[in-house]
């Protein structure tokens, strides 16, 4: 039987960031917010608390976690980095980059939150709350998305008490965070791989490395396959309502989620409408997009179509959580 947690809400602050600390220390699961999404976060070298975690989410257990770590001295404990790994940690953190790496062999990181895999995902975030928590706590802090498996990432503290309210201990409320859609998640293997598009742009990143990123493999992102990235289930990031994409027209009953100034047909019937950016600007896109789909989400219509989205820049992380949003019903 699952017994009901009180679940406390602290607003940011020094005695937010102690309580965080306390609890992270004493097994518990708190929820902060970092500059993508916000996070449920729990101790990376405790066993039980990261099964507790898993549990709280609903996630099945062979989807590994991001250890968030305060600087890169301490992600070199856990993880090994080679030249490539060096330089996107040094341009990018702290920020919305994870880089899967080879774990060293003395990784604080539990086995548990790595699905038995040889390698682990880090990142340093650039939220200051974030930052505080981790520096208090002083150890890597596992942390996905804090919402319930398979719905869509929370952007403010209510999106995370609507999904965990009662199954974790704390929830700390640094407002609206800034970016809006998750990490850019690259593969340090023999060529860097572009695991999951996000708050990096691939052409940042390909910047750097002076060479084109490559695509996981088409089978790393099906239900059947064992995921290169394995979060990247078709149906991650997805609201309850049936979600259309690149809709050209609206038919009555539907929503419309909308991008740029132009209107589209049968609009006036639309049940609800929200414009992701009426000036077509994809930061404010990203910002806007979990939260507007979980709105439009409560609003009864039996489906949520959506305008298209440029792909370039942030486009490419907004339609690929698009994408999973109108993929198949099933929970992950
Ligand atoms: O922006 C973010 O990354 C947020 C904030 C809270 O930091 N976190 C986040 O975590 O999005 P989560 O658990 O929702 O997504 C983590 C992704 C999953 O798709 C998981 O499968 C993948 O990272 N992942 C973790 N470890 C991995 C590994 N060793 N190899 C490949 N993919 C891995
Ligand atoms: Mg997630």
């Amino acid at each position: 039987m699952q017994v009901e947690l009180k679940t406390r809400i602290l607003p940011a602050g020094a005695a937010a960031v102690a309580a965080a600390a306390r609890c992270l220390g004493a097994g518990g699961l708190v929820a902060f917010p970092t500059e993508t999404v916000y996070g449920l976060g729990a101790d990376a070298a405790s066993s039980a608390a990261i099964a507790r975690l898993y549990r709280a989410k609903g996630r099945p257990a062979f989807n590994p976690l991001i250890a968030h770590v305060g600087e890169l001295a301490t992600a070199r404990r856990i993880a090994r980095f080679d030249a490539v790994a060096m330089a996107l940690a040094e341009r990018f953190w702290p920020g919305p980059l994870t880089l899967v790496l080879p774990k060293t062999e003395d990784c604080a990181v539990a086995e548990l939150a790595t699905a038995g895999l040889d390698t682990v995902a880090i990142r340093v975030p650039a939220h200051p709350l974030a930052r505080d928590i981790l520096r208090a706590f002083g150890g890597p802090v596992v942390a996905p998305s804090a919402n319930l498996s398979g719905h869509v990432s929370p952007t403010v503290a209510a999106h995370v008490q609507g999904d965990l309210s009662g199954r974790i201990d704390l929830i700390i409320d640094g407002g609206a965070v800034a970016i809006g859609v998750e990490s850019t998640i690259v593969g340090c293997f023999e060529v860097p791989v572009l695991l999951r598009p996000g708050g990096v742009t691939r052409a940042e990143i390909e910047r750097v490395l002076g060479r084109a990123l490559a695509q996981p493999p088409e089978d790393a992102v099906g239900e059947s396959a064992r995921p290169l990235a394995p979060g990247m289930l078709a149906s991650h990031y997805a609201p309850r309502t049936p979600v259309r994409l690149d809709a050209a027209a609206i038919a009555p009953g539907e929503a419309l989620l909308a991008f740029g100034p132009a209107t589209i047909p049968g609009v006036d019937a639309a049940t609800a409408v929200m414009n992701l950016s009426p000036r077509s600007d994809l930061h404010q896109a990203a910002a806007n997009l979990f939260g507007y789909l979980r709105a439009l989400d409560t609003t009864g219509a039996r489906t949520i179509a959506v305008m298209p989205i440029p792909r370039d820049g942030l486009g490419e992380a907004i339609n690929d959580r698009l994408r999973r949003a109108a993929a198949g019903r099933e929970r992950t």
